[in-house]
């Protein structure tokens, strides 16, 4: 393992590859002791350790010397592997690795553009939101020799971003075989993401699947695993995403008779779904009832509202969740001001209060303007979670709550009552939907973003026995691959 500080490995990605791992990628990589290989993300040298032919590159000085330790016979490259990709005529027989996941907020300048540019240039356009490893493995695809192959730690992310999307279909037409060994238990306890392995086989060649297996836990045999063969074209009809065809075969296709049938809907059948406000200053903006009295806040300037996911854990919103709040003192009060309000001397105060002038200094109060009116309070009929550990809440607001953007504000449009919707939402049909429109996030959440949230299926009838027990055991087992707490 690298000294690097933790701040250091997290921007360069430096999360090394457990050893039963690095072999059994190497040992499915390199096929003759004469095979060129290629690591492109070398790290400590672990992968080049294993093979006489090697070269190996780090942008990292300290992990290049490392790699020249533990591999001297390797041919250590200290560069941007983009950099180096775009200008290098060598070519491999087989490549592996674990290529740097970093996120797209911090895989900025030269090396994002090289990356970009690369991609555009062999035929995959990555957005701007890519994370570096999907770039990373399409610049190392095109490094390898007609007939050669690659093996790849690589997030489980692959199972459904949509910035990863390009990546699939750009490997099918280009090798003849393309395997994916999703895995469930960590294989980096360090991380809250899950990591799967990539096989690619035969470039130049072309297929038409994607081979997934799914196993519980890293086994050395993970390369040849059995699986399911899934057409590209399936593919895309689950939205391209892998992880729905981790439910069995019987699951998958009972979830997608029920969808299609005509009393189902989805939920933006029914409502708008969108972010609750943005107050700008959470602390300054949202007041226990014991500081507005302390500090002479009007009643009329204070507006209960859900400020967090947890709100939500007890049921509908209604007047005593809210009699309970001011009991328990709970900061779930938003100072809503206008012009007129704005003049009542404890209002004054609290503006030009410390806090205050700290308050109109952040990003969102100097956008807006007056500056302490926080815009886009709505009172939706519904609050849904934005992330969730087991299945997302869908609560009645009967209390005329505002919410946060920490939650969905549901806002009805179809004439269906708040109560009668929340009836449907809860069946298995609409929770299986939701973990498969939904995406985990790490760390056993499930995120629904607005967009998928509207495309979450609603039953409009009971369901049969079989259907619910099928369903169930569906929620369960894509509960299982996100591992809730
Ligand atoms: C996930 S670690 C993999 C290390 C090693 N292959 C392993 O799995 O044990 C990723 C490595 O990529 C390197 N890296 C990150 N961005 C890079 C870039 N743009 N060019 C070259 N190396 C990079 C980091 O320094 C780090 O050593």
């Amino acid at each position: 393992m690298s000294s690097a500080s933790s701040a250091h490995r997290k921007e360069l990605g430096a999360y090394y590859t457990p050893p039963d791992v690095v072999a059994t990628l190497v040992g499915w990589a390199v096929r003759r002791p004469e095979d060129r290989f290629l690591d492109p993300a070398c790290g400590d040298g672990r992968f080049l350790a294993l093979h006489a032919s090697s070269t190996g590159v780090d942008c990292d000085a300290a992990a290049i010397a490392a790699a020249t330790r533990a591999a001297p016979h390797s041919t250590p490259v200290h560069s941007d592997f983009f950099e180096w990709a775009s200008s290098t005529k060598e070519r491999f027989d087989c490549a592996a690795g674990n290529p740097p996941f970093i996120r797209y907020q911090r895989f900025t300048g030269r090396s994002r553009q090289l990356a970009q540019r690369l991609c555009g240039a062999l035929g995959a356009p990555m957005s701007g939101l890519a994370s570096s490893w999907a770039p990373y493995l399409i610049a190392t695809g095109s490094l390898l020799k007609p007939g050669g192959r690659l093996a790849f730690v690589v997030p489980a992310e692959i199972g459904h971003a949509p910035y990863a999307a390009p990546l699939l279909p750009w490997m099918t037409s280009r090798f003849r075989s393309v395997r994916v060994v999703a895995i469930r238990e960590k294989l980096f306890p360090e991380l809250s993401e899950d990591v799967w392995l990539l096989f690619a086989d035969g470039f130049g060649g072309s297929t038409s699947t994607v081979h997934l297996s799914a196993l519980d836990r890293f086994e050395t045999t993970a390369p040849t695993a059995p699986g399911v063969e899934i057409p590209i074209s399936e593919w895309r009809a689950w939205r391209r995403r892998l992880r729905p065809f981790l439910l069995p075969d019987a699951i998958r296709s009972r979830y997608r008779q029920l969808v299609v049938r005509p009393m189902t809907h989805a939920l933006g059948h029914f409502a708008r779904v969108g972010i609750g406000y943005v107050s700008g200053d959470n602390s300054f903006f949202h007041l226990r009832p014991s500081q507005a009295r302390e500090i002479d806040i009007p009643d009329s300037c204070l507006t209960p509202t859900v400020r967090r996911g947890r709100d939500l854990r007890n049921g509908p919103i209604t007047g005593d969740t809210v009699s309970e709040w001011r009991r328990s003192d709970s900061p779930n009060f938003l100072l809503r001001l206008d012009s007129r309000s704005v003049e009542a001397s404890g209002v004054r105060r609290h503006l030009d209060s410390e806090a205050g002038r700290q308050a109109r200094k952040r990003y969102k109060c100097r956008v807006r303007n007056p500056w302490y009116a926080v815009p886009n309070v709505t009172f939706p009929d519904i609050f849904l979670s934005y992330m969730s550990g087991h299945t997302p809440a869908f609560v009645e607001n009967r209390a005329g709550c505002a919410c946060t953007n920490a939650v969905h504000a549901v806002h009805l449009t179809d004439g269906i009552s708040p109560r009668a919707l929340r009836r449907r939402w809860n069946s298995p049909l609409t929770a299986l939907s939701c973990e498969i429109e939904g995406h985990p996030l790490g760390g056993g959440v499930l995120k629904l973003e607005p967009r998928e949230a509207l495309r979450v299926a609603v039953a409009g009838e009971n369901l049969d026995p079989t259907s619910e027990r099928l369903l169930r055991e569906g929620v369960d087992l894509m509960q299982r691959w996100r591992h809730p707490a």
